[in-house]
């Protein structure tokens, strides 16, 4: 992608490399329903046209504006393809069973740490074995309160979206068949790419990086079938 469309859209750790790793060795030429779900400005949404070619995309956000991102997916020549919507994921306006694959980066972490949030939230869009990718910043392990190396960086209200590996495979193995979660490989390369931006967001996490010097933080990735 495009260094100053990455600087214009990313909003966190780079989300172009996020998915490439999570959807590693996943094809599917079939024509498709795909959710991006919590897509932010678009970015992966177009990832995922350009990787399954017959796949209609769907865009869903809650904070970015559908027309700005119908603006970007056109620019991209993917209005055709690519079908942006303000939604939240807890009131989807879908058809149940309606799509193959559910994609969600960086943002499922907002919505849904609850145990029953996917269950009811998100099952009921997939079709029967439909395929879930879902990728989060996490934490190693679990903790009460911030850790004092990260206090003045993160907030007691945003520390509550930080969990780790075990914690979303309790919430999530009942309803996830052959579930799968792992460390991301690629923290390091998401996030330099994200502290390179100027965005005034990646600034203030060049800090936060440096006070968890790799003790804390990790990129959670979870994948499975309905
Ligand atoms: C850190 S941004 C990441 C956006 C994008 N996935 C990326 O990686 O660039 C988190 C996104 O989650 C979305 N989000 C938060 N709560 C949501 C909800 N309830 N439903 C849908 N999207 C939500 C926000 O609108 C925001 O765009």
């Amino acid at each position: 992608m495009d260094k100053n469309i990455l600087n214009e859209r990313l909003m966190g750790p780079d989300c172009t490399i996020i998915v490439r790793e999570l959807l590693y060795g996943y094809n599917n030429d079939n024509k498709i329903r795909i959710l991006d779900l919590g897509c932010g400005k678009g970015l992966t949404s177009i990832y995922l046209a350009e990787k399954y070619k017959n796949a209609v995309i769907f865009a869903a956000d809650l904070w970015v504006e559908a027309t700005d991102n119908y603006k970007f997916f056109k620019e991209q020549g993917y209005e055709n393809r690519i079908i942006p919507l303000n939604t939240s994921a807890e009131n989807l306006p879908f058809a149940y069973h309606y799509f193959d694959i559910i994609v969600s980066i960086d943002a499922y972490h907002y919505f849904g740490t609850d145990k029953l949030f996917f269950k009811e939230n998100i099952k009921p869009y997939l079709k029967d074995n439909g395929l879930i990718f879902i990728a989060v910043p996490g934490m190693k392990d679990d903790y009460e309160k911030v850790p004092q190396d990260l206090k003045g960086f993160i907030s007691d209200e945003d520390f509550r979206f930080f969990k780790s590996i075990k914690y979303y495979e309790n919430i999530l193995k009942e309803n996830i068949k052959e579930i799968k979660l792992e460390e991301m490989k690629c923290f390091n390369e998401a996030w330099d790419s994200w502290l390179a931006t100027d965005n005034p967001y990646a600034v203030e996490d060049i800090e936060l990086l440096k006070a968890d010097g790799g003790k804390f933080l990790n990129l959670i990735g979870i994948k499975g079938k309905i």
